[in-house]
């Protein structure tokens, strides 16, 4: 079904969504923020933990989403810094569904060829969800054709700082020249060679950033939907590639088409 500007998505199927996309300018980098499942849980009359279960389903369709477009580069944010105010027994049942994720991953990062990439302040983790997450990030780490990246008691805030004090000791035991751009600053970070984002979605209605990536995300296209995250499906991330890719990513430059003297 050919779709016009004017009209909604809603009676769209998958199927006519995706033949909207257009497979050249779709995103290199999704990062996503994942959030409302303790919303979906309680609208349910549910604990929290199950909006936490319905998530991890979440998660799995969609990077098989991602990987089935072939969208080399997918970040979630699992779990922020700030995440270590919650109660004991919902860190400690999230850190049980990192690892199932993990377990039921494995294999499949094998056969997409997928490295899986950690960042964040890893040590702060539970010992033996530790072992498991150097585990899979060691065993996939030669991969290089996609990347699922994991952000885990992340912060954009203490990255940065992070990276500012490796560079600091750099720069006094002579390996790093006291002067330094954008391009060798980003050797710092935990991201270090790999592209921004082009697309950062974030669910449940929230428009804030949380501490994602604070640097990564400088030109990156913002996506905001009320659909709570254990509800964000296949029909999601196509309605959010859509909206992608209706917009004119200029990086400060003039609208294409526009010439200099026709705007002054
Ligand atoms: C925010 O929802 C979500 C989280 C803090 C954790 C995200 C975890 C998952 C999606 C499941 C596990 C995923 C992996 C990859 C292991 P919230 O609890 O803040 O929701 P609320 O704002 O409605 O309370």
């Amino acid at each position: 079904m050919p779709l016009h500007s004017t009209q909604s998505f809603a009676e769209f199927t998958e199927d006519d969504l995706f033949s909207q996309l257009d497979q050249e300018t779709l995103p290199r980098h999704v990062a996503m923020i994942m959030d409302g499942n303790g919303r979906w849980a309680s609208q349910r009359g549910l604990p929290r933990i199950a909006g936490h279960r319905e998530g991890l389903i979440a998660v799995r369709e969609v990077l098989n989403t991602y990987y089935l477009l072939g969208i080399p580069i997918v970040t979630v944010y699992a779990f922020s810094q700030e995440n270590w105010k919650r109660p004991q027994a919902e860190i400690a049942l999230l850190m049980t569904l990192l690892q199932e994720f993990l377990l039921q991953e494995r294999q499949t990062f094998h056969e997409r060829k997928t490295r899986f990439f950690p960042i964040g302040l890893l040590h702060e983790l539970p010992a033996s969800t530790q072992d498991l997450v150097h585990a899979v990030a060691q065993e996939t780490a030669h991969f290089t054709e996609r990347t699922v990246m994991i952000a885990l008691s992340y912060g954009g805030r203490s990255e940065i700082v992070d990276a500012t004090n490796r560079l600091i000791d750099d720069i006094q035991g002579g390996r790093a020249s006291k002067r330094v751009d954008e391009v060798q600053f980003e050797q710092y970070l935990s991201t270090a060679g790999l592209p921004d984002p082009d697309l950062l979605i974030r669910t449940s209605g929230e428009a804030r950033i949380s501490n994602f990536l604070l640097w990564q995300i400088a030109y990156t296209e913002l996506y905001f939907t009320n659909t709570l995250w254990p509800d964000f499906r296949r029909r999601d991330v196509l309605l959010a590639l859509l909206d992608y890719q209706k917009r004119d990513r200029r990086f400060g430059r003039l609208p294409h088409g526009v010439s200099p003297q026709n705007r002054l």
